[in-house]
């Protein structure tokens, strides 16, 4: 499973010391210390329940929403919901950032993402950073079905470990948004801290020239949260979050990285969890609740599922026509027709979002 030596991940980073440093990031060690094998052999829609329990299925999370017995939703989602808008994950084998990194001569790939190789050599980083570029990619129906969730008055608080933006270019407000691992928005001088405006970081980022610092000449470094640096003090809207929350939506993430990680196990314990994933991950692998609903395989399939059992189907087409027509004003154009065919089709490939 891991996609390159564990001897050079630090040992530090070990999950026994996570309770240490709860706001620091620090990624968890691909296949360490645990199995998935309670749940070996799960097919899609496997629903949690011990001996003697019913089963708990999608259409049970969809009743509970439906008839509003869950309306403080509270969803986590990682880089798996924005693979279908053209954006590589990071630990797919073969197709993931860890996986395609390998060009950028790193000792190994999570040094990407590593202040000391950043320091060494930022142009990799910043190599990596510019394919992001805002605009770049667009929203899919993952998003929006979140935005939708967020319409209907659902959503108590999105918590993302993506960079890419596309939450927010999706029209989810940032009251509603937390960006654990921060974003590409700003940037701030290494060096003497001051902000750098995200439009000149952009502007040398774009023409391959690493950004620095006008007053200090220090390399400016956009507001992620690198391995070892601590989240932004957003995160901590968590403490109130997850004790509320009545269901908790996890999506497109493999839950390798600490402190995100841990917030699934975050709710109470009669909280329902509903993955939906390519693969079983994290504490639903670990220890699974009698109230888990794992939806295995493609996001914006098991979330077109969801959306027909809510009967939200029109809705969500009607946001996506809405705000297609809104953002990339070219809809008229065969470029824009073709994408906004992909997008209401809810089974978009990337090929759809990426023209
Ligand atoms: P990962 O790449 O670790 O996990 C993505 C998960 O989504 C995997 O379980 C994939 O199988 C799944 N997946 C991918 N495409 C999917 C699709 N179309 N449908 C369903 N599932 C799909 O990404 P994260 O969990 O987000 O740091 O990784 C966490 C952090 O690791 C990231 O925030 C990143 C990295 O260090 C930063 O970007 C700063
Ligand atoms: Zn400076």
């Amino acid at each position: 499973m891991a996609l390159f030596p564990c001897s050079a991940v630090p040992a530090l980073r070990f999950w026994g010391l996570r309770g240490a440093r709860a706001w620091t990031r620090w990624p968890r060690i691909p296949g360490g210390g645990w199995s998935v094998s309670c749940f070996a052999g799960a097919s899609s829609d496997t629903g949690g329940g011990g001996h003697g329990q019913k089963k708990f299925l999608l259409q049970d999370i969809a009743e509970l929403i439906k008839t509003r017995a869950c309306q403080r939703v509270v969803v986590m989602v990682g880089a798996g919901i924005s693979t279908p808008s053209g954006i590589p994950d990071f630990r797919s084998p073969g197709v993931g950032y860890y996986s395609i990194l390998q060009q950028y001569k790193l000792p190994y790939p999570e040094a990407i993402f590593e202040l000391s190789f950043f320091f060494h050599d930022p142009k990799p980083f910043f190599t990596f950073a510019k394919k992001l570029y805002p605009g770049n990619y667009r929203p899919n129906a993952t998003h929006y079905f979140l935005r939708l969730l967020h319409e209907k008055g659902l959503l108590l608080r999105l918590y993302t470990q993506n960079i890419d933006g596309l939450e927010r270019a999706s029209g989810i407000p940032d009251s509603k948004l937390v960006e654990a691992h921060g974003s590409l928005a700003s940037a701030t001088c290494t060096t003497c801290r001051r902000p750098y405006p995200g439009e000149d970081f952009w502007a040398d980022v774009m023409v391959d020239r690493v950004p620095r610092c006008p007053v200090c000449s220090g390399v400016t470094k956009p507001d992620i949260v690198f391995f070892g640096e601590p989240l932004p003090a957003r995160f901590l809207l968590h403490l109130a979050d997850f004790p509320m929350a009545d269901l908790l939506l996890i999506l497109g993430t493999s839950l390798e990285v600490e402190p995100f990680a841990s917030l699934s196990d975050a709710v109470r314990s009669s909280v329902p969890r509903l993955l939906i994933n390519r693969d079983l991950v994290g504490s639903l692998a670990r220890n699974p609740r009698g109230r888990d609903v794992v939806q295995l395989g493609d996001v914006v399939h098991g979330v077109k599922r969801l959306v027909e059992l809510l009967g939200w189907t029109d809705d969500l087409q009607d946001l996506i026509q809405r705000e297609t027509g809104k953002v990339w004003p070219a809809a008229q154009s065969q470029e824009g027709s073709l994408l906004l065919r992909g997008l209401l089709d809810l089974e978009q490939s990337p090929v759809w979002l990426t023209l």
